[in-house]
Protein backbone atom coordinates (compact mmCIF):
# COMPACT_ATOMS: atom_id res chain seq x y z
CA UNK A 1 0.00 0.00 0.00
CA UNK A 2 3.04 2.56 1.04
CA UNK A 3 4.36 1.53 -2.29
CA UNK A 4 1.81 2.35 -4.14
CA UNK A 5 0.67 5.04 -2.59
CA UNK A 6 4.26 6.79 -2.85
CA UNK A 7 3.96 5.79 -6.68
CA UNK A 8 1.03 7.83 -7.44
CA UNK A 9 2.60 10.73 -5.04
CA UNK A 10 5.70 10.35 -7.25
CA UNK A 11 4.28 10.40 -10.63
CA UNK A 12 2.27 13.89 -9.87
CA UNK A 13 5.27 15.84 -7.90
CA UNK A 14 8.44 13.83 -8.12
CA UNK A 15 9.36 13.01 -11.58
CA UNK A 16 12.83 12.97 -12.83
CA UNK A 17 13.72 15.06 -15.56
CA UNK A 18 16.88 13.82 -18.05
CA UNK A 19 19.71 15.10 -15.57
CA UNK A 20 18.94 13.51 -12.92
CA UNK A 21 18.15 9.89 -14.92
CA UNK A 22 21.42 10.48 -16.19
CA UNK A 23 23.25 10.66 -12.35
CA UNK A 24 20.97 7.57 -11.73
CA UNK A 25 22.31 5.95 -14.91
CA UNK A 26 25.83 6.27 -14.66
CA UNK A 27 25.22 5.63 -10.66
CA UNK A 28 24.39 1.90 -11.84
CA UNK A 29 26.91 1.66 -14.19
CA UNK A 30 29.39 2.57 -12.05
CA UNK A 31 28.38 0.23 -9.38
CA UNK A 32 27.34 2.69 -6.68
CA UNK A 33 24.97 1.17 -3.64
CA UNK A 34 21.60 1.79 -4.90
CA UNK A 35 21.01 3.99 -1.86
CA UNK A 36 20.10 7.81 -3.19
CA UNK A 37 17.13 9.48 -2.20
CA UNK A 38 14.02 8.42 -3.17
CA UNK A 39 12.07 11.11 -5.79
CA UNK A 40 9.29 11.53 -3.09
CA UNK A 41 11.36 12.27 -0.77
CA UNK A 42 13.93 14.50 -2.04
CA UNK A 43 10.92 16.73 -3.23
CA UNK A 44 9.43 16.89 0.24
CA UNK A 45 13.59 17.89 0.87
CA UNK A 46 12.42 20.63 -1.58
CA UNK A 47 9.35 21.87 -0.50
CA UNK A 48 10.72 22.41 3.24
CA UNK A 49 13.85 24.32 1.82
CA UNK A 50 11.38 26.59 0.57
CA UNK A 51 8.87 26.77 3.34
CA UNK A 52 12.07 27.84 5.04
CA UNK A 53 13.70 30.42 2.54
CA UNK A 54 16.84 28.29 3.04
CA UNK A 55 20.04 30.18 1.12
CA UNK A 56 22.40 28.22 2.23
CA UNK A 57 22.57 24.85 2.50
CA UNK A 58 24.52 22.20 3.69
CA UNK A 59 24.34 18.06 2.94
CA UNK A 60 26.56 15.80 4.41
CA UNK A 61 27.06 12.56 2.20
CA UNK A 62 27.20 13.07 -1.66
CA UNK A 63 27.51 9.70 -3.01
CA UNK A 64 26.89 10.67 -6.81
CA UNK A 65 25.38 14.28 -6.00
CA UNK A 66 21.79 12.66 -6.84
CA UNK A 67 20.33 14.85 -3.94
CA UNK A 68 22.68 17.82 -3.99
CA UNK A 69 20.70 18.41 -7.93
CA UNK A 70 17.29 18.24 -6.16
CA UNK A 71 18.41 20.58 -2.82
CA UNK A 72 20.30 22.85 -5.57
CA UNK A 73 16.81 23.07 -7.67
CA UNK A 74 14.96 24.64 -4.40
CA UNK A 75 17.54 27.26 -3.60
CA UNK A 76 16.61 31.10 -4.96
CA UNK A 77 18.59 32.71 -6.79
CA UNK A 78 22.38 33.19 -5.50
CA UNK A 79 21.29 29.79 -3.07
CA UNK A 80 24.35 27.67 -3.22
CA UNK A 81 25.10 24.04 -1.28
CA UNK A 82 27.58 22.40 -0.01
CA UNK A 83 28.09 18.83 0.00
CA UNK A 84 30.36 16.66 1.88
CA UNK A 85 31.71 13.24 0.99
CA UNK A 86 34.34 10.83 2.44
CA UNK A 87 35.33 9.31 -0.97
CA UNK A 88 37.51 10.61 -3.25
CA UNK A 89 36.21 9.02 -6.50
CA UNK A 90 32.76 9.75 -5.39
CA UNK A 91 33.36 13.05 -4.87
CA UNK A 92 35.10 13.43 -8.24
CA UNK A 93 32.30 11.89 -9.88
CA UNK A 94 29.54 14.10 -7.92
CA UNK A 95 31.49 17.18 -9.44
CA UNK A 96 31.56 15.73 -12.48
CA UNK A 97 27.41 15.05 -12.81
CA UNK A 98 26.71 18.10 -11.03
CA UNK A 99 28.82 20.27 -14.12
CA UNK A 100 26.97 18.52 -16.36
CA UNK A 101 23.58 19.37 -14.54
CA UNK A 102 24.60 22.87 -14.94
CA UNK A 103 24.81 23.93 -11.29
CA UNK A 104 28.84 23.33 -10.88
CA UNK A 105 28.81 27.06 -9.78
CA UNK A 106 25.88 26.74 -6.85
CA UNK A 107 27.35 23.08 -5.48
CA UNK A 108 30.92 22.93 -3.24
CA UNK A 109 31.71 19.33 -3.24
CA UNK A 110 34.14 18.66 0.14
CA UNK A 111 35.88 15.95 0.21
CA UNK A 112 36.95 14.57 3.67
CA UNK A 113 35.41 12.83 6.92
CA UNK A 114 31.92 14.69 7.70
CA UNK A 115 32.96 14.81 11.94
CA UNK A 116 36.20 16.58 10.93
CA UNK A 117 34.17 18.83 8.33
CA UNK A 118 30.94 19.64 10.76
CA UNK A 119 33.71 20.17 13.29
CA UNK A 120 35.65 23.09 11.46
CA UNK A 121 32.40 25.06 10.63
CA UNK A 122 31.54 28.00 12.90
CA UNK A 123 28.27 27.88 14.94
CA UNK A 124 26.00 30.66 14.74
CA UNK A 125 24.17 30.05 11.41
CA UNK A 126 26.65 29.95 8.59
CA UNK A 127 23.48 27.59 6.85
CA UNK A 128 20.10 27.32 7.06
CA UNK A 129 19.67 24.01 7.03
CA UNK A 130 21.83 21.13 7.41
CA UNK A 131 20.92 17.57 5.38
CA UNK A 132 22.08 14.44 7.44
CA UNK A 133 22.42 11.28 4.76
CA UNK A 134 25.55 9.51 5.15
CA UNK A 135 26.72 6.43 7.98
CA UNK A 136 23.78 6.00 10.61
CA UNK A 137 26.80 5.03 13.43
CA UNK A 138 27.90 8.90 12.80
CA UNK A 139 24.18 10.41 13.60
CA UNK A 140 25.02 11.33 17.52
CA UNK A 141 28.17 13.38 16.52
CA UNK A 142 26.57 14.87 13.51
CA UNK A 143 23.43 16.17 15.39
CA UNK A 144 25.49 17.60 18.58
CA UNK A 145 27.34 19.58 15.58
CA UNK A 146 23.89 20.27 13.81
CA UNK A 147 22.60 21.85 17.32
CA UNK A 148 25.78 23.66 17.45
CA UNK A 149 25.82 24.78 13.90
CA UNK A 150 22.18 25.94 13.15
CA UNK A 151 21.28 29.22 14.17
CA UNK A 152 17.37 29.55 15.85
CA UNK A 153 15.07 29.04 12.97
CA UNK A 154 17.62 26.88 11.24
CA UNK A 155 15.93 23.46 9.43
CA UNK A 156 17.87 19.85 10.59
CA UNK A 157 16.60 16.93 7.95
CA UNK A 158 17.93 13.65 8.31
CA UNK A 159 17.12 10.65 5.80
CA UNK A 160 16.70 7.17 7.08
CA UNK A 161 15.05 8.04 10.47
CA UNK A 162 13.11 4.95 10.25
CA UNK A 163 15.72 2.89 9.10
CA UNK A 164 13.52 0.46 6.65
CA UNK A 165 11.36 -0.41 10.00
CA UNK A 166 14.73 -1.77 11.99
CA UNK A 167 13.97 0.99 14.51
CA UNK A 168 10.86 -0.57 15.85
CA UNK A 169 12.24 -4.07 15.54
CA UNK A 170 13.42 -4.98 19.32
CA UNK A 171 16.08 -8.02 17.76
CA UNK A 172 17.90 -4.76 15.70
CA UNK A 173 20.41 -3.87 18.25
CA UNK A 174 23.15 -2.80 15.63
CA UNK A 175 25.21 -0.15 16.55
CA UNK A 176 23.32 1.92 13.15
CA UNK A 177 19.91 1.15 14.11
CA UNK A 178 20.65 2.53 17.90
CA UNK A 179 22.25 5.23 16.49
CA UNK A 180 18.88 6.03 14.71
CA UNK A 181 16.85 5.02 17.73
CA UNK A 182 18.83 7.79 19.76
CA UNK A 183 18.55 10.72 17.04
CA UNK A 184 14.60 9.84 17.94
CA UNK A 185 15.01 9.87 21.22
CA UNK A 186 16.89 13.29 21.23
CA UNK A 187 15.18 15.05 19.08
CA UNK A 188 12.08 14.35 20.93
CA UNK A 189 13.46 15.10 24.39
CA UNK A 190 15.61 18.22 23.88
CA UNK A 191 13.71 21.86 23.97
CA UNK A 192 16.26 22.70 22.10
CA UNK A 193 14.65 20.97 18.75
CA UNK A 194 11.12 20.90 17.30
CA UNK A 195 11.00 18.07 15.30
CA UNK A 196 9.38 14.72 13.96
CA UNK A 197 9.75 12.08 11.44
CA UNK A 198 7.77 12.37 8.10
CA UNK A 199 7.01 7.80 7.13
CA UNK A 200 7.81 9.48 3.27
CA UNK A 201 10.73 6.62 2.07
CA UNK A 202 12.66 5.64 4.70
CA UNK A 203 11.58 8.36 6.86
CA UNK A 204 12.66 11.94 7.07
CA UNK A 205 13.11 13.40 10.55
CA UNK A 206 12.53 17.40 10.42
CA UNK A 207 13.49 19.47 12.87
CA UNK A 208 13.79 23.45 13.91
CA UNK A 209 16.23 25.01 16.00
CA UNK A 210 14.68 27.30 18.64
CA UNK A 211 16.07 29.92 20.73
CA UNK A 212 16.80 29.45 24.27
CA UNK A 213 13.25 31.18 24.45
CA UNK A 214 11.16 28.33 22.60
CA UNK A 215 11.36 30.65 20.16
C1 LIG B 1 21.27 2.88 3.10
C2 LIG B 1 20.28 3.74 2.64
C3 LIG B 1 20.44 5.09 2.75
O1 LIG B 1 19.50 5.98 2.31
C4 LIG B 1 21.58 5.62 3.33
O2 LIG B 1 21.67 6.95 3.45
C5 LIG B 1 22.57 4.77 3.77
C6 LIG B 1 22.43 3.41 3.65
C7 LIG B 1 21.11 1.45 2.98
O3 LIG B 1 20.09 1.02 2.44
O4 LIG B 1 21.98 0.71 3.43
MG1 LIG C 1 19.88 7.95 2.94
Amino acid sequence: MKDAVEGWIEGHFAQEDESLRAIRREMTEGGYPEIQLPPITARTLQLLLRLVGARRVLEVGTLAGYSALWIVRALPPGGTLTTVERSPERAAKARQLLAEAGVGDRVEVVEGEAAAVLAGIAGGGPFDALFLDADKEGLPGYLDQAARILAPGGLLLVDNALWKGRVLDPEARDEATEAVRAMARKIAADPGWDGSILPTGDGLLVALRRGPEGD
